[in-house]
Order: structure tokens, then C-alpha cells, then sequence
């Protein structure tokens, strides 16, 4: 186990990297110096050939309640929060355009930056305790890393503006309901189960895996055509790899595939 600091821990599982935020007295709130470790750690793992998957976790009381409100109080106006934000916000976009998929480990509180954070993964594991919610509003601003966006994507607009409009928040198994997790969970198992799905997901061809995951990534950003044919060129080009011949040459072998990722 690598630790590149305290409040953020750094392990692998085999071929899954796991990154932990370990914030508690603040609620994991995401200060610039956790952001930076978070999107360090899973950058390296997102460069590391050994690894296939992550997971992104919380801890069972929050997630995270948001990006560190004490760093922002006293940002004042005039361009100085463009100025002192804009670098730390550009963290999510990081992390959101990570090759390799990443499964968020949602426990306790996703409010905020944290809620938008859980978004900018691919999947959201999320445990019975859960809540999610933007509740920028009640503070004097709006969210400014996805809140507006990628909920909306994810719940539909009549939802996404109460919740960004009123600071709503939805417990787990209304955000199951809404789409916005990939399934609910007893507390006691919440990250074992993110876990599993990343092992799950570890186990298949990586070039494929990574190849899919951008073609879903694309359909939320282009009109259905373009998608449709992003989608056809990468399909095609993974019958460039290795992996393809010895897939479909095992299914012909009934035995079971070996991929070694090329
Ligand atoms: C800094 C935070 C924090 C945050 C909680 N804490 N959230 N510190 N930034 N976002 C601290 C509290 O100050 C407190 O410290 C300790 O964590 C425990 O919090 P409590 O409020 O005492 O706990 P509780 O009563 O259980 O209430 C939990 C809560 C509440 C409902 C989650 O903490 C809360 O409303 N937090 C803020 C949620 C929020 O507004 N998030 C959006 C932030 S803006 P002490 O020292 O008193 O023990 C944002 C913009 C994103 O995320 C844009 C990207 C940059």
C-alpha cells in the first residue's frame, strides 16, 4: 500500500486501483491538495499497464459533503475566482476523461463537488446511507464542476432543476430510481461490492473495455449520427487487437479466453 497522503489512501487489489478519501473530520470535503492527490493517484493508475480498473471511494459517513467550503469563503469577486478555481475545478474534467473505467464507492454524503465527483465516474455503487444532492444554492453560488450538466444527462431536466435550483437531496434508492446509481447496498458492504464490479470489469479484454467506455462517453456528448459512427470506428479498429482473435477463437474452443491486452 502506497499512501500519497494522509487523506488519501492508495492501494491495488490485483488489477484494481482503489483510491480512498480519508477526510473525516471535514466530511472528505475536497480541498485542492485532496484533488490533486485524488486525480494523481488515479492518473498513475490510469498510465499503469497493470491496472484495468478503479474504484474511487469514500468513507462510510461521506463521500465527500463538497468541494472545501474554507477555500472558497473569502475568494472575492472581479475574475479573482476564475483566477482561484478554475485549476481546481479542471480536476473533475480529469477525472472524467480517465481512459480507464472508474467506479465510485458511494457511501453517506455526495453533496456538492462530491455529488459532481461520484458523476465524473463511470458507475456509482451507492450503499443504503447514501444521499446525493447540489446544494450550492444554499450557499450563495451554483455548482461549477458538472452539477448542472452531467445530473442533468442523468436524472432528466424536471428533477435536475429542483435539485440545483432548491438544493434537494435524494437518498439512495430515489437516486437508484432516477438512474443515477448502479445499484444500492448494505453500508457494511459498499465498497466490497464497488470492488467486485471493478474486478468484474478487470477481468475482460482492456482494449475493448477502454474502447466501450469511450463509446458510451461519446453519446452523452454528440447527436446520435456522430455517436453511431464513433461507435462503428472503434469497433472496427479492435479487430486490429489480439484480443479479438483469441475471444472469438476461445468461444470456438469452448475454453476460456486469455487476454493479454493487445
Ligand atoms: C468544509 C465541511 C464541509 C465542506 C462539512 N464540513 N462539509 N468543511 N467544506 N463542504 C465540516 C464542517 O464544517 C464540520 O467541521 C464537519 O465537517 C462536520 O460537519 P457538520 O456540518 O457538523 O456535520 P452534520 O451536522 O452531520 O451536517 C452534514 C452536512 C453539512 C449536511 C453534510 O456538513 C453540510 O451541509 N456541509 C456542506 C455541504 C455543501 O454545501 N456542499 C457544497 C459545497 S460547495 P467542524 O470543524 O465544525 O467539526 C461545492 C462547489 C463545488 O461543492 C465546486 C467545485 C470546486
Amino acid at each position: 500500500m502506497t499512501s500519497i497522503a494522509a487523506e488519501v489512501i492508495v492501494e491495488t487489489e490485483g488489477a484494481v486501483g482503489i483510491v480512498t478519501l480519508n477526510r473525516p473530520s471535514a466530511l472528505n470535503a475536497l480541498s485542492i491538495a485532496v484533488m490533486d492527490a485524488v486525480v494523481e493517484a488515479l492518473g498513475g493508475f490510469d498510465r499503469d499497464p497493470g491496472i484495468h480498473a478503479m474504484v474511487l471511494a469514500g468513507l462510510p459517513k461521506a463521500f465527500a459533503a463538497g468541494a472545501d467550503i474554507g477555500e472558497m469563503k473569502n475568494i472575492t469577486g472581479g475574475g479573482a475566482a476564475e483566477q482561484q478555481l478554475a485549476n481546481h475545478l479542471s480536476h473533475w474534467d480529469k477525472i472524467g476523461n480517465l481512459k480507464k473505467p472508474v467506479i465510485a464507492a458511494v457511501s453517506g454524503f455526495a453533496l456538492g463537488g462530491g455529488c459532481e465527483l461520484a458523476m465524473a465516474c463511470d458507475m456509482i455503487v451507492a450503499s443504503e446511507t447514501a444521499v446525493f444532492g447540489q446544494p450550492e444554492v444554499l450557499i450563495g453560488v451554483m455548482p461549477g464542476a458538472g452539477g448542472t450538466q452531467r445530473l442533468t444527462k442523468a436524472v432528466g431536466k424536471q428533477l435536475s432543476m429542483e435539485m440545483n435550483l432548491t438544493g434537494r437531496k435524494l437518498a439512495a434508492r430515489e437516486a437508484l430510481s432516477f438512474g443515477l446509481v448502479n445499484r444500492v447496498v448494505p453500508v457494511e458492504s459498499f465498497l466490497s461490492e464497488a470492488k467486485k464490479l471493478a474486478h468484474t470489469i478487470a477481468a475482460q479484454p482492456p482494449l475493448a473495455v477502454q474502447a466501450a467506455k469511450a463509446s458510451v462517453r461519446e453519446a452523452l456528448d454528440s447527436k446520435l449520427s456522430e455517436g453511431l459512427s464513433f461507435e462503428r470506428q472503434s469497433f472496427f479498429r479492435l479487430f486490429d487487437s489480439q484480443d479479438q482473435k483469441e475471444g472469438m477463437t476461445a468461444f470456438f474452443e469452448k475454453r476460456k479466453p486469455v487476454w493479454n491486452g493487445k
